[in-house]
């Protein structure tokens, strides 16, 4: 059936609005079925419709009822599976990569497991060595990218387990894997993604939290007070929509830029990397993001007088040496924006703009912060009068090498 726009002028403007709902259908995707229903060829093909009914009938009062536990069965494993898994290697290409990087940290954190994250472009030819239980976890939207597709064959040439988390059903890098997760973006035309990313964010929360209570890492308390806060995010990304409006003077300030850095550290810097990506594939304009530590290594010659700087800031324990990092580029000349969650303090005459999402666990904060982000470079690609729905040169989907 053929797709609209509906209202919207664009592609890239609807799906970025349909996040809280994908959010959500994908967090009751990872629920347990409450009928038990058994899955086909072990993998929930007919999840497709998430478990939204029997949920919506559970949870009449969503304010009370209890949050639904989340399964391994969505990821079509076994607690026995999750509990094998002694290391971890995401492959995946453009911004399912920087989900992974995602991944890795929320990973590392809960099931302290280790996690590499790779250009799936890169794993075939750099020689690679997998490590017994070392899973091999594909990240894609369409399921179809070449690179990741023969990274996944690779992968499984030298014996590992594969668990894709891919949107699209039946691809081909869902067939190709052992194992499989949906995300429940559904459709996505815009070829910058916004909501797949979003789902494949979810997904990775998802798996790292089952895998932190497979592997014993996190009490009964801790992994419910998390499953609470994930449940809470759908509704925090919908107040971040109101951001559309609120983005307009900093993407004034920022259309005519040559080039834009992003500063991070940890989670903030894996979430930067998307939005450089997004900004750069929409507005052409040289965007790149960088570790703030890295700062002193290189990118702090670059700086001059107006270099437009935007720093994430969501990491309550790292937001002091960000900011610090944002006074050394200032002093050079910098105009920094900030991007931060609203728990985050800040110096408001340090900055030429700043917008606040709400507070979250940090671990999740990427999923509040990337919504300021999409629409910073929907609005300046507006601003510069290109369509965001098809960036020149771009394809949805890369399926050849
Ligand atoms: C293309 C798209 C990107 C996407 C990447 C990986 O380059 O333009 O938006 O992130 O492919 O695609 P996949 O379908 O594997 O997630």
């Amino acid at each position: 059936s053929q797709i609209h726009k509906g209202d919207y002028l664009h592609f890239m403007e609807k799906e970025i609005f349909e996040q809280p709902k994908v959010v959500k259908d994908t967090l009751l995707y990872a629920c347990k079925q409450e009928n038990g229903k058994q899955l086909e060829n072990g993998k929930p093909e007919e999840y497709a419709t998430p478990g939204a009914k029997q949920f919506s009938s559970a949870r009449k009062d969503p304010e009370n009822a209890e949050n639904p536990d989340f399964s391994y069965e969505a990821f079509s494993m076994a607690e026995k599976d999750f509990q094998d898994i002694s290391r971890v290697r995401v492959i995946a290409c453009g911004s399912a990569y920087h989900a992974g990087w995602v991944l890795k940290s929320v990973c590392e954190s809960l099931a302290r497991v280790p996690v590499q994250v790779e250009l799936a472009s890169e794993f075939r030819y750099n020689h690679p060595i997998l490590e017994n239980g070392e899973l091999v976890l594909s990240i894609s939207q369409s399921g179809e990218t070449a690179d990741t597709l023969a990274a996944v064959k690779e992968a499984k040439k030298l014996g590992a387990k594969t668990l894709s988390i891919v949107n699209v059903k039946g691809s081909a890098i869902a067939k190709e894997s052992d194992f499989v997760f949906y995300t429940q973006a559904g459709p996505e035309i815009a070829v910058a993604t916004t909501k797949a990313y979003s789902c494949q964010l979810v997904a990775g929360y998802i798996f790292s939290l089952l895998l932190a209570k497979a592997k014993g890492k996190i009490s009964r308390e801790e992994a419910s007070n998390l499953t609470e806060e994930l449940f809470l995010l759908p509704g925090k990304v919908q107040q971040c929509l109101s951001m559309d409006q609120e983005i307009l003077p900093m993407a004034k300030e920022l259309k005519d830029a040559d080039n834009i850095f992003f500063l991070g550290r940890g989670l903030d810097w894996a979430i930067s990397m998307e939005g450089a990506l997004k900004l750069k594939e929409i507005s052409y304009i040289h965007c790149e993001s960088y570790s703030s530590g890295e700062l002193k290594h290189g990118t702090i010659s670059l700086i001059e007088k107006d270099s437009p700087v935007i720093g994430l800031l969501s990491q309550e324990e790292l937001a002091g040496k960000s900011i610090s990092n944002i006074h050394e580029v200032r002093s050079r000349g910098a105009k920094c924006f900030a991007i931060k969650t609203e728990d985050i303090a800040i110096e408001e005459e340090d900055f030429a703009g700043s917008l606040s999402v709400a507070k979250t666990h940090p671990l999740f904060a990427g999923s509040l912060l990337v919504l300021p982000l999409q629409f910073l470079a929907y609005r300046v690609s507006l601003l510069k009068g290109f369509d965001p729905d098809k960036p020149r040169n771009l394809a949805k989907s890369v399926t050849v090498e």
